[in-house]
């Protein structure tokens, strides 16, 4: 194995976790472990299982990289992923055994409490992902966390205690991570969940995301690229849960094609891409996604190219579509007639 670490952005949705590791095996995953102390002696005590760590942090991606490496550790993967994302997109439902979840980032502002990770809601989303019976392993040393995160367990219906209390403020059967021995040498109780996911269905509401071939739209129109280019301006949209966010237009200079910055943000992906509008002939336009950093074709995607068509559509009358491949919903307007 030369590296551990996965590239987030082409792995498929979701992962066939036994194609990664080569073997099948429970899988475990590690959602933020910092410097990788607890992932790695994770996996040298538990050899015959499939060892998954995500992290935000790319100093921290490094650190436990280096210590997979030279404990020649070949049962562990790393991922650069919001936890989020991983679950919803990249695990197939109850794919995971185990997860770990030690000392949370905090978040205390008031402010800041919708960023915090652990809430009613994701511990739907993580229990669709994992196993009956499957174990879920939660620390803290932060008592306004742990106080809510002792409420968001009791509250869910999804996941019961292995203890007979909802936490306990000792373990010492487990290695203690960095965050761990900073909240004890300053003084705080850490708070220590032992869960397990009931044996009930979970209903799933949190489908993994589709992707599409590649979209394109074709069309015509009178005008020409500098016509076209001086008439856009910056706008955005949403539809549902999907958020579109064109920013700035550039020209190409040796192609004939305009290129729009595109945010697009669709849960659990956020995007920001390059759409292209190419003059193949004279008032004979392709609108598609530029393939640049590995775009996935969501229908969000769909969504974005068919408001850009439309807009293209408004700026003239005799404007018209020749082609697309569009999904059908993803238009506001009647274009049956040009798939
Ligand atoms: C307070 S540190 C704890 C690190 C380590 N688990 C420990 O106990 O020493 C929280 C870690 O979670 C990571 N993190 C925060 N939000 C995350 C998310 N949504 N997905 C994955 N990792 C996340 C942060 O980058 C940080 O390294």
């Amino acid at each position: 194995m030369t590296t551990p670490l996965l590239n987030a952005q082409q792995l498929n949705w979701p992962v066939n976790w036994e194609n990664i590791f080569d073997r099948k095996a429970p899988l475990l995953l590690e959602i933020g472990f910092g410097g990788g102390h607890f992932l790695v002696d994770l996996a040298q005590k538990r050899p015959s299982t499939n060892i998954l760590g995500v992290e935000i942090s790319l100093p921290a991606l490094d650190r436990a990289q280096r210590k997979i490496k030279t404990g020649a550790l070949s049962n562990v993967r790393l991922l650069q992923s919001d936890a989020r994302y991983l679950l919803q997109a990249l695990c197939a439902p109850e794919a995971l055994a185990e997860v770990y979840i030690n000392f949370p980032d905090p978040w205390p502002k008031a402010r800041q409490l919708h960023r915090r990770l652990i809430n009613v809601d994701f511990l739907h989303l993580l229990a669709t992902r994992m196993v009956p019976g499957g174990l879920l392993e939660i620390a803290t040393d932060h008592a306004d966390y742990a106080l809510a995160i002792t409420e968001a367990l009791e509250t869910t219906p999804y996941f019961h205690s292995r203890l007979p209390t909802t936490f306990v403020t000792e373990d010492n059967e487990r290695l203690r991570t960095k965050y761990e021995q900073i909240g004890l040498a300053e003084g705080r109780t850490c708070h220590y969940y032992k869960w397990a996911r009931c044996e009930t269905a979970v209903p799933n509401e949190f489908p993994i995301p589709k992707e599409f071939p590649m979209p394109h739209v074709v069309l015509q129109s009178p005008l020409d690229l500098d016509a076209i280019q001086a008439r856009y301006g910056r706008w955005q949209f949403s539809s549902g849960d999907c958020h579109v966010n064109f920013m700035e237009l550039f020209r190409a200079k040796a192609e004939d094609a305009l290129f729009v910055e595109t945010y697009i943000k669709e849960a659990p992906i956020a995007q920001r891409l390059g759409l292209v509008i190419r003059q193949r002939e004279p008032g004979n336009y392709v609108i598609s996604l530029h393939e640049l950093g590995f775009p996935r074709p969501t229908l969000g995607v769909q969504r974005a190219i068919g408001q850009l068509a439309t807009w293209l559509l408004g700026l003239h009358e005799d404007a018209h579509i020749l082609h697309h491949n569009l999904q059908p919903d993803v238009w506001e307007l009647d274009v049956s007639h040009a798939t």
